[in-house]
């Protein structure tokens, strides 16, 4: 910074100090907490146009594109604990129609474990709990809501995988298990690299 060299008005400086101010209070207030900060690598926004491949045995594989944005979201000062903000929104690489958004929030207990809350339009909600590593995070599915009149199967178990690769690229694999397949463990159902993206 050369605001030194700057011949500034006693007005114009008063006002700079008051911005700077302002902007240090507002980074304050937005900082992770002190367990959430096992996150600051997954934070932010990655996107993939059509890296994306969704397998499953009942349907045809297909490419995806998919947004992911995981921010850092007002805290609520009656629960006090922070969470970060969570969404991701897909879509078909080749006819580009809308598959599903999840909308969430994830937090880091004092234990180390994450806990990732989200809720799709396809009908399900889910509770997923696991291991936050440095660039790396497994989640497990602990507890699973589902719409009844959803059209997919129901949701018998679910692991989501994050592997932060470098400072460019991302990547998420979800594996599951549904009424039908496969009869035990888990089978992989998505696979998508995301790039970071500046905000
Ligand atoms: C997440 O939080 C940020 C910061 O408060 C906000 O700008 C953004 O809209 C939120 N995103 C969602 C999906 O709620
Ligand atoms: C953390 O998550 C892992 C994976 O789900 C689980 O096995 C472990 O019991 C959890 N630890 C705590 C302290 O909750």
């Amino acid at each position: 910074m050369r605001f030194d060299r700057v011949a500034m008005p006693e007005v114009g400086r008063l006002a700079l100090l008051l911005s700077l101010t302002s902007f240090l209070t507002v980074s304050v207030d937005s900082e992770l907490t002190e367990h959430n900060k096992r996150l600051e690598w997954i934070v932010g926004k990655w996107r993939s146009e059509f890296s994306g491949k969704v397998f499953w045995p009942t349907v045809p594989t297909m490419t995806f594109g998919e947004e992911l944005m995981v921010l850092e979201a007002p805290m609520a000062k009656s629960t006090n604990v922070q969470f970060l903000n969570f969404s991701a929104r897909a879509w078909s690489h080749s006819t580009k129609d809308h598959f599903h958004d999840e909308w969430g929030f994830i937090t880091v207990e004092p234990t180390g474990n994450a806990t990732l809350m989200t809720a799709g339009n396809n009908g399900f909600t889910t509770y997923e709990v696991g291991q936050v590593e440095p660039n790396k995070m497994v989640l497990v599915l602990k507890d699973i809501g589902r719409i009844s009149f959803s059209r997919d199967l129901p949701v018998e178990d679910l692991r989501r995988t994050f592997i932060k690769h470098d400072d460019t690229y991302m990547e998420q694999i979800i594996e599951m298990r549904t009424a039908t397949h496969p009869a035990h463990g888990y089978l992989e159902h998505t696979r998508v690299i995301y790039t970071k993206q500046k905000m």
